[in-house]
C-alpha cells in the first residue's frame, strides 16, 4: 500500500491501458474512495455511470472529442454531479451538521435560505459550483486507483450534450468528468510543474 505522498507523486495520467480487466470488487473499492470524500454541507452530489461494455465506450471516446483512448480502457468512469441531489443533500446534511453542533445554527439558517434561493436557478447555473465537489470525488478514485497499480486519466473534454443523450439523462445531470481506469502499458515521467515560487502570491 502506497502513503498519500507516494500516490501523489507516483500518479500520471495514464493513456495506455493493457486489456486485463478491473475486478468488480476493485471498481467498488474505488467508489467507496469517492463515496468518503468531503463535500460542501456533506451534500455528496457525486453520481457513477460504470462503463465497460466496448459500443458505449467507443460512444464516450466519441463524445470526447473522439480520444481514442478512451475506448481502450476495460473501464470508463462516467462522472456526473446530481444537481437535485445536491440541493436535497444540502437541506438534509446540513441540519446534521447543526444538530451535532459541528455548523453553528447562525450558519445552518444561512445556508438554508441560500439553497432556498439555488432552486430557482437553472440546472447550468448551479452546475459550476456542484462539479466541484465531484471533483474532490474523482480524484479520491484517482489516488486510490494506485493501490491497485491503476492508471486513469481525468477526460473533461467532452460533448457533454452528446454524453446525456447516450443515457437519456435530463439537465439535472451535469457530465463533470470521464475517468478512463485499468493496468498501464506505459510509464510515463513527471510532467512539467511550476516551481513553489511561482504558486504562492505575495
Ligand atoms: C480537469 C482535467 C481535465 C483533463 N482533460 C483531459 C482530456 O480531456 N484529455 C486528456 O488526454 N487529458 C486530460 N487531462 C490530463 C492532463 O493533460 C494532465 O493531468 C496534465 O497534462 C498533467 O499530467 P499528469 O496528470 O501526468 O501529471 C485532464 C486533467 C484534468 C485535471
Amino acid at each position: 500500500m502506497l502513503t498519500t505522498k507516494e500516490a501523489i507523486e507516483k500518479r500520471r495520467s495514464i493513456r495506455k491501458f493493457k486489456p486485463d480487466p478491473v475486478p468488480d470488487e476493485v471498481i467498488k473499492a474505488l467508489l467507496d474512495a469517492a463515496r468518503l470524500a468531503p463535500s460542501g454541507c456533506n451534500a455528496q452530489p457525486w453520481r457513477f455511470k460504470i462503463a465497460k461494455d466496448t459500443a458505449t465506450k467507443l460512444k464516450l471516446a466519441e463524445a470526447a472529442h473522439r480520444q481514442p483512448f478512451i475506448a481502450k480502457a476495460p473501464v470508463v468512469l462516467v462522472c456526473c454531479a446530481d444537481i437535485q441531489g445536491y440541493i436535497e443533500g444540502t437541506i438534509s446534511s446540513i441540519q446534521d451538521l447543526g444538530r451535532t453542533g459541528s455548523v453553528e445554527d447562525r450558519v445552518v439558517t444561512l445556508i438554508l435560505e441560500r439553497t432556498e434561493k439555488m432552486k430557482a436557478l437553472k440546472a447550468e447555473e448551479l452546475a459550476p459550483r456542484v462539479a466541484f465537489n465531484v471533483a474532490i470525488a474523482v480524484e479520491h478514485i484517482v489516488l486510490r486507483a494506485l493501490d491497485f497499480g491503476l492508471g486513469t486519466c481525468w477526460v473533461r473534454l467532452i460533448d457533454e450534450q452528446m454524453v446525456r443523450d447516450m443515457f437519456g439523462w435530463d439537465k439535472n445531470i451535469h457530465v463533470v468528468a470521464l475517468l478512463p481506469i485499468g493496468f498501464p502499458a506505459e510509464s510515463p515521467p513527471p510532467r512539467r510543474r511550476l516551481n513553489m515560487n511561482d504558486i504562492i502570491i505575495r
